[in-house]
C-alpha cells in the first residue's frame, strides 16, 4: 500500500519588534512609498538581541506540536531550513531537539536559502513516506536581521525574521503528492553573503549582496516552471489549485507568477506585507497563517513554491 506523508500541525513565531518603513526613513535614505511600490513591504519583525535562531524555532515548534495534537517526545526526525544558524556546529536542529527535551532520533539542518522549507520538507516527506521515521518537525528558522548591512537601503528594507514550522506523520491518505526540487550554482553569486573563516578571521562581508534585478527575473521564471512541474505530475490544471503559498520575497514577483500561471490573487497567501522576506521561514509562515485563520480546508489542493540563494527552487503539491 502507498504510505504518503501528511502535515497534522503547523506553527510559527514572530518576534515581538515591529520594524516599520517609517522607521527604516529614519535609518537610510528611502521612503514608505518607494518601499511599499516596489516590494510590498509595510513592516518587518526583529528578534530581540539575546534571541537565537533555535529559540525562534522552539516557539514555533512548540505551536505546531501542540496544534499537531502529539507530544515532543513523539517527534522523531527533526530538521530545520536556515541560511542565519546559531553557530557554525552543531546544526540548529540539534540545539533545538535539546531545547525541545527530546533526543536520540535524527536532526539536522538543510541550507537551501529562501528554498530552504521546501527542501526540508521534501527530504522529511522521503523520511516519512518510507517508512524511516514517524512523526517529522520540520521547521523554518530565520534572524535575517544578523546577515543585512544596516546602511544598504537596497538590501535592508526587504527582509525579517521569524520562524514557521510543521509536524509531517505517516498517513495512508495523502498528504503530500509530489515534490520538485532544482539548483543551479552557475548563479552562485547573484545572491549571497559570501564571507568564510580562515583561521579565525572573517574573510569577505558576512552580509547580503544581490543582483536585485536578475534575482527577480529568475525568481518569476522558475517559479512558474516549478508549479507548472507540480501540477503537470499529479495531471492538474491551475483551476485546481485552492492555495498558493509561494516564497514570500516581494508582491511584484508574487502577483506576475501567479498571473503567469493562471491563479487569481485570490487564491494567493501573501504575508510579504507584514514579514518582508524570511527566508526559509516565509512559506511555513505564511502556512500557518491559512491555516488557522480557516482559509485552508480539508480536502484543498495547496501548493508550496520557493526560490533562493544558489540558485535553488522547487515546488511542493500537497491535498490538505
Ligand atoms: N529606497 C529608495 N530607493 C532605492 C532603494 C530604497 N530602499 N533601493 C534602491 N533604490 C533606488 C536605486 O538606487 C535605484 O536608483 P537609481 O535609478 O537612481 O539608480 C532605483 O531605486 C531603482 O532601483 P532598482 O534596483 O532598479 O529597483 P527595482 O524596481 O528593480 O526594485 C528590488 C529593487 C526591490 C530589490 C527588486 O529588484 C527585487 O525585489 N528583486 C528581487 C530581489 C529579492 O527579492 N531578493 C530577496 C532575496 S531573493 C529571494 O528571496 C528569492
Amino acid at each position: 500500500m502507498t504510505m504518503y506523508s501528511r502535515i497534522i500541525g503547523t506553527g510559527s513565531y514572530l518576534p515581538e519588534k515591529v520594524l516599520s518603513n517609517l522607521d527604516l526613513e529614519s535609518m537610510v535614505d528611502t521612503s514608505d512609498e518607494w518601499i511599499q511600490t516596489r516590494t510590498g513591504i509595510k513592516q518587518r519583525h526583529i528578534a530581540a538581541p539575546g534571541q537565537t535562531t533555535s529559540d525562534l524555532a522552539m516557539e514555533a515548534s512548540r505551536n505546531a506540536i501542540d496544534a499537531a495534537g502529539i507530544r515532543a517526545s513523539d517527534i522523531d526526525l527533526v530538521i530545520v531550513a536556515t541560511t542565519t544558524p546559531d553557530m557554525i556546529f552543531p546544526s540548529t536542529a540539534c540545539i533545538l531537539q535539546n531545547k525541545l527535551g527530546i533526543a536520540g532520533s535524527p536532526a539536522f539542518d538543510v541550507q537551501a536559502v529562501c528554498s530552504g522549507f521546501i527542501y526540508a520538507l521534501a527530504t522529511a516527506d522521503m523520511f516519512v513516506n518510507s517508512g524511516k521515521s514517524r512523526n517529522a518537525l520540520v521547521v523554518g528558522s530565520e534572524i535575517c536581521s544578523r546577515i543585512i548591512d544596516w546602511n544598504d537601503r537596497s538590501t535592508c528594507v526587504l527582509f525579517g525574521d521569524g520562524a514557521g514550522a510543521v509536524v509531517l506523520t505517516q498517513d495512508q491518505k495523502p498528504g503530500i503528492l509530489s515534490s520538485h526540487l532544482h539548483a543551479d550554482g552557475s548563479y552562485n553569486q547573484v545572491l549571497s553573503a559570501p564571507a568564510s573563516i580562515h583561521s579565525g578571521e572573517m574573510q569577505g562581508t558576512p552580509f547580503i549582496t544581490m543582483e536585485g534585478g536578475t534575482v527577480f527575473k529568475f525568481a518569476v521564471k522558475v517559479l512558474e516552471e516549478a508549479v507548472s512541474e507540480a501540477l503537470r505530475a499529479n495531471n492538474l490544471q491551475s483551476s485546481d489549485i485552492d492555495w498558493l503559498i509561494p516564497h514570500q520575497a516581494n508582491i511584484r514577483i508574487i502577483t506576475s507568477t501567479a498571473k503567469k500561471l493562471g491563479i487569481p490573487e485570490e487564491k494567493v497567501v501573501a504575508t510579504v506585507a507584514q514579514h518582508g522576506n524570511t527566508s526559509a521561514a516565509s512559506v511555513p509562515l505564511a502556512l500557518d497563517q491559512a491555516v488557522r485563520d480557516g482559509r485552508i480546508q480539508s480536502d484543498q489542493y495547496v501548493v508550496l513554491e520557493g526560490v533562493g540563494g544558489g540558485f535553488t527552487w522547487g515546488s511542493i503539491l500537497l491535498r490538505w
